[in-house]
């Protein structure tokens, strides 16, 4: 393999952090699962609008390639590589009445967790049998739950592409044929394998083999986070008895994407905000200083629509999970207050 050609248009992290040195130190090396740094930093280099441009095969993957990895997750995450992450799921820490009982900004709320299992490696250097393993693995887990968490899991392979489609624009199911993914590997022998599970009121999902083995979501109508968060918890807690998630004590839990680590929690509200998206350089400016991220209604790389954005938490490694949402919830507070004092 040869030391890549990054043009100027690549502003990953990884562009900025692969240097010669640093590529010849790892172009050779290969984790347990054969993962090596070219298909780590594949998805970077096809794709040069790339903001972090790496993905990690297995949780060695963060220590054979951590000469590049450690100072990417520095930068993005702000934390140390002699830090420890620490983790609190409790709802009753939480400080989160709802900011919108009349229900004028907030349309809905959703709350995600990324996890992978600890015995299988991830999306991008897992296996087809070892996809199809976790796909069984998971999806009777989940269908075993009861009470308010019981479902049913629906698998893409035989959904039919109306059903599909319905659920993906109804924010309930990931995209297909995402670039990024692609060249990463993530969407190998699509759509085997991969799936969402979800109760009948479809507040508690869970996507099977995307980007990461699961993600657990919930998600309702309306602001009531606090609400939303007691339900991921509990359905957290279920799961942890029936499977072993991909964990370190110094990185959290183990994601496919660096940007994912610690919590792997991204937790969101979709807003009307149209004053305020007026507006951008002060809308970004209250984003940023509550460590937010502002997203389309779409999701990731995605545009606004009727002036209705997706504001989620930037942090997950380092803060526990009741910070994730703390930050999201004040964060949203102040934009709420924002545009209530913008004239028309
Ligand atoms: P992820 O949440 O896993 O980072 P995306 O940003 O692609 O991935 O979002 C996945 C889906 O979840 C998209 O359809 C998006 O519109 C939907 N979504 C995100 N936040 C909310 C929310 N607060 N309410 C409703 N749907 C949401
Ligand atoms: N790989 C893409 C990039 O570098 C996405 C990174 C963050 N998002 C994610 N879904 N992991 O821009």
């Amino acid at each position: 393999m040869k030391y890549p050609n990054f043009t100027k248009e690549h502003k990953s992290l990884m562009a900025k952090y692969l240097s010669k040195e640093v590529f010849e130190e790892l172009k050779d090396l290969k984790t347990p699962n054969g993962f090596t740094l070219e298909r780590a930093i594949k998805s970077g280099v096809d794709n040069p609008d790339s903001g972090i441009g790496v993905y990690a095969g297995d949780i060695e993957s963060y220590t054979v390639f951590g000469a590049l990895l450690d100072p990417i997750i520095e930068e993005y995450h702000g934390f140390l590589k002699s830090d420890i992450h620490k983790s609190n799921l409790n709802p009753d820490d939480l400080n989160a009445p709802n900011l919108d009982l009349k229900n004028e900004y907030i349309v809905s709320t959703r709350i995600r967790v990324g996890r992978n299992l600890a015995d299988f490696p991830l999306g991008p250097a897992i296996s087809k049998e070892q996809r199809d393993e976790v796909e069984k693995i998971v999806s009777s887990a989940l269908n075993s739950l009861e009470g308010s968490l019981e479902g049913r899991y629906f698998p893409l392979l035989g959904m039919s592409e109306e059903d599909r489609l319905s659920l993906v624009q109804d924010h309930f199911l990931f995209k297909a044929g995402d670039r990024f993914l692609e060249s990463a590997g993530l969407n190998r022998n699509w759509p085997n394998g991969r799936g969402i599970y979800h109760n009948n009121e479809k507040t508690f999902l869970v996507w099977i083999n995307e980007e990461d083995e699961l993600r657990i979501i919930s998600m309702q109508k309306g602001g009531d986070i606090k609400e939303v968060f007691s339900r991921l918890a509990q359905a957290i807690k279920e799961l942890e008895k029936m499977m072993k998630f991909a964990f370190s004590k110094h990185l959290g839990y183990i994601t496919s994407c660096p940007t994912n680590l610690g919590t792997a929690m991204r937790a969101s509200v979709h807003i009307a905000l149209p004053k305020l998206a007026k507006d951008m350089e002060k809308f970004k400016a209250i984003t940023d200083k509550y460590h937010l991220q502002i997203r389309g209604v779409h999701g990731e790389h995605s545009q606004s629509e009727g002036g209705i954005y997706d504001i989620s938490n930037k942090r997950r490694l380092g803060v526990t999970e009741v910070q994730c949402v703390q930050d999201m919830y004040d964060g949203v507070k102040a934009l709420i207050e924002y545009e209530k004092a913008l004239c028309d």
